[in-house]
């Protein structure tokens, strides 16, 4: 018998992945034959788009979503020992970028309805503890952190506050009978967007910092290029090729070859956001029926842009893993969103944290699957995680 051929074997369907079409591959092969291929026009066309479609003033594109945030804290002037807090129901990169800086992290549990960052829990640190420097809710899955709430909190204690957008770029959130797009820096001092090939749209790796205050936009434009500054001043008294550094930055740039890309995938942020929203009201409608589940939150399919679809299963982890494998062995593969980070070893062992810290986190992760969601994927794709999903739930 002949082996079958890479073609004959069947497609893995994972949870997310990007969709780049004819005219990505052509904008970013123009940018090949042109005079710039790392900071040029692209970047500044790419960070001027980010502004309009979010109507934050400042944008800084960089390399990746965690630059984004490390750059963030640096600015706000994190330092060492300076507490921050973020959610625990996040990715890894939400908690280091306060370590980066020498500060040390702790988390507050989640809203159990939005799985975001809980003001409430907020508050109630903020009352037992100093307050802290700073505090970094997510936007989970693509859905608005109460950043209204948080932004109370921070005008009571005092601390900054970085919304990390990563998942929630063409997402908005309601406020006082008003939408806000994600990102808009309306009721922070930053926020941050990722475009890992996962994420709403894609640059390869890439990220950005949003902001509506100017200085700290210069201060994060600094730091994106090792600190280096160059104001009239100095080039008219000492000659046009001369440059400053006063603190120590990094290179975080992003390339125009990759800004190309992000701005031809812009120009289908709607169409991505409408296949988003269509996916989830069609495994909403699908799932609806059974009482084993407890389905995202109504707004992930009428005011977010959805990054994720986190299912929850009533029945706990056994289930939630004997379903995982069962899916995996008919190539559709799952992930969890997310292990709570304090669990991870680092955090663990530096800070002494309990595995249980945060019930409402715990609680939803031993539950937690995230289902395949993302543009690319087709009707058949999405029927096929349907019936495949009932039949391994029993
Ligand atoms: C919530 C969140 N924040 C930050 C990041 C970091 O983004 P990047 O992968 O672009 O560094 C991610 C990426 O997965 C994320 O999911």
């Amino acid at each position: 018998m002949v082996a079958p051929t890479e073609d004959f074997l069947p497609k893995i369907l994972g949870y997310g992945g990007q969709s780049v079409g004819e005219m990505d591959i052509s904008a970013v092969a123009d940018v090949l034959a042109a005079d710039y291929l790392t900071t040029g026009p692209r970047v500044e066309m790419f960070e001027a788009l980010l502004c309009e479609i979010t109507g934050s003033r400042h944008c800084i594109a960089c390399a990746s979503g965690t630059a984004a945030l490390h750059l963030s804290c640096m600015a706000l002037g994190i330092g060492r020992e300076e507490v921050g807090l973020t959610s625990p129901i996040s990715f890894l990169a939400s908690a280091n970028c306060i370590e980066y800086c020498d500060g040390r992290t702790d988390f507050i549990d989640i809203d159990p309805e939005t799985l975001c960052l809980s003001p409430q829990h907020l508050d109630a640190y903020c009352r037992k503890h100093k307050a802290p420097r700073v505090v970094i809710p997510v936007d989970f899955a693509g859905l608005g952190a109460d950043l209204p709430a948080m932004a109370e909190l921070s005008k009571t204690y005092g601390f900054s506050l970085i919304e990390d957008a990563a998942h929630a770029l063409g997402s908005f959130y309601e406020f006082d009978g008003r939408q806000y797009a994600c990102g808009s820096c309306t009721h922070t001092d930053a926020a941050i967007f990722s475009f890992h090939p996962v994420k709403t749209i894609t640059t390869g790796e890439g990220g950005a910092v949003m902001t509506n205050d100017a200085r700290l936009a210069d201060r994060v434009r600094c730091l994106r290029n090792h600190g280096m500054e160059r104001y009239d001043d100095l080039l008219r008294q000492h000659g046009g090729w001369v440059y400053e550094m006063n603190s120590l930055g990094f290179n975080y740039r992003i390339t125009d070859i990759q800004c190309a890309l992000g701005i031809s995938q812009l120009s289908r942020l709607d169409q991505f956001r409408n296949r988003r929203r269509q996916i989830v009201s069609n495994y909403n409608n699908a799932f609806s029926d059974r009482d084993d589940l407890l389905l995202p939150h109504k707004n992930l399919a009428l005011t977010a842009c959805p990054h994720l679809y986190p299912i929850r299963l009533k029945a706990g982890a056994a289930k939630r893993r004997q379903v995982y494998e069962t899916l995996k062995a008919d190539n559709i593969l799952c992930q969890v969103h997310y292990i709570p980070i304090y669990r991870q070893p680092y955090y663990a062992a530096k800070y002494g944290y309990p595995k249980g810290k945060c019930p409402d986190a715990e609680l939803y992760y031993s539950q937690t699957l995230s289902l395949p969601l993302f543009p690319a994927m087709s009707d058949h794709d999405m029927l096929r995680v349907i019936d495949r999903f009932r039949i391994a739930l029993g």
